[in-house]
C-alpha cells in the first residue's frame, strides 16, 4: 500500500496524479486538515507533525510513504528517512530531476509556501547537481488560501500573481517549478505571467512518475488489486465542507473523507 501524507487535502494534487498513472496501486491518505497549513509554521512543528502522519500511515499497512506536501517535503524529508525504514519518497527530489532536465539557460525559478523557501532546499539540490544553476526563489503564502477559496480565475488572484512571479520573470528564469500542492490548480493563471517560454513543472505529476519507476521491480505491491481500480482511502484529521468542495475539485469527483 502506498503511504500519502500532506498537511490539508492539497496533497490530493498528487494522490490524483498517482491514481492516474497507477491505478491497481492501493494508497492509504492522510490529510492534516485539523493542523493545516504547515506552510507558516516553524520547521520544529512540521517535523514533529511529519512523524506522526507517517507513524500513522505505517501502522495502517503503508509500505512505501510519499510525502505529498511540498513544505513537509522541505523540513521534514530527511528526519523522517532517519526515523522510518522504509522507502520515503518526496516532491522535492523528482521536481528538481525535471527542472534539470528541462533548462537551458540555467536560470530556474521556484515558488512555495514560506517554510519551502525558507529551507532553501530546492537551491541546494539543484546546485548540487550544477554550482553554475541559479535559483530564484519566491514565497507565495496567499495562493493558498486563493486556491482553498476556490479563486482560481478571479481577477485579485490574476493580480497577487503577477506581483509575485514578476521578480521571476525578470530574471529571465526559462523553468518554473510549483513547489506547492496547490499551484498545479494555478497552472492556466500562471502560464501566461511567466510567459509561454517557461515550462512550469508540476511537482505532482513528476512524483508520480517518480513513483512508477521506484515501484517497478515491486509488482506485487503495483498489481495487488488486479486489474480492478485500488480501493484508496483518504483520510483526515478534521471533516470540513471546504475540504470535501476541494478535494471533490481536484479529482472531479465526490471523494469519500474519513475522519480520524
Ligand atoms: N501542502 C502545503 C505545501 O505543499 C501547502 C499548504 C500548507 O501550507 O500547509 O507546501
Amino acid at each position: 500500500m502506498i503511504g500519502i501524507f500532506d498537511s490539508g487535502v492539497g496533497g490530493m494534487t498528487v494522490a490524483r496524479a498517482i491514481e492516474e498513472l497507477l491505478p491497481a496501486a492501493p494508497i492509504l491518505y492522510l490529510g492534516d486538515i485539523a493542523r493545516t497549513p504547515y506552510g507558516s509554521k516553524s520547521a520544529r512543528t512540521i517535523i514533529e507533525y511529519s512523524i506522526e502522519n507517517t507513524r500513522f500511515l505505517v501502522k495502517n499497512g503503508a509500505e512505501v510513504i510519499v510525502v505529498a506536501c511540498n513544505t513537509a517535503a522541505s523540513v521534514a524529508s530527511e528526519r523522517l528517512r532517519q526515523e522510518f525504514h522504509l522507502p520515503i519518497i518526496d516532491v522535492i527530489a523528482p521536481a528538481v530531476a525535471e527542472a534539470l532536465r528541462s533548462t537551458r539557460n540555467g536560470r530556474i525559478g521556484v515558488i512555495g509556501t514560506r517554510a519551502t523557501v525558507q529551507s532553501e532546499v530546492y537551491q541546494r539540490e539543484i546546485t548540487r547537481v550544477n554550482p553554475n544553476f541559479r535559483v530564484i526563489s519566491q514565497a507565495c503564502p496567499l495562493l493558498v488560501p486563493l486556491v482553498e477559496e476556490g479563486w482560481t480565475n478571479r481577477r485579485e488572484t490574476k493580480m497577487i500573481l503577477r506581483r509575485y512571479l514578476h521578480p521571476l520573470k525578470d530574471q529571465q528564469i526559462d523553468t518554473l517549478v510549483l513547489g506547492c500542492t496547490h499551484y498545479p490548480l494555478l497552472t492556466e493563471l500562471i502560464q501566461p505571467r511567466v510567459g509561454k517560454r517557461v515550462r512550469l513543472i508540476d511537482s505532482s505529476r513528476a512524483t508520480a512518475a517518480h513513483l512508477r519507476r521506484h515501484l517497478a521491480d515491486q509488482p506485487d505491491l503495483l498489481n495487488r488489486a488486479g486489474h480492478q481500480p485500488a480501493d484508496n482511502r483518504y483520510h483526515v484529521t478534521d471533516l470540513t465542507d471546504s475540504a470535501r468542495q476541494i478535494a471533490a475539485r481536484i479529482f472531479g469527483r465526490t471523494i469519500e473523507l474519513i475522519s480520524l
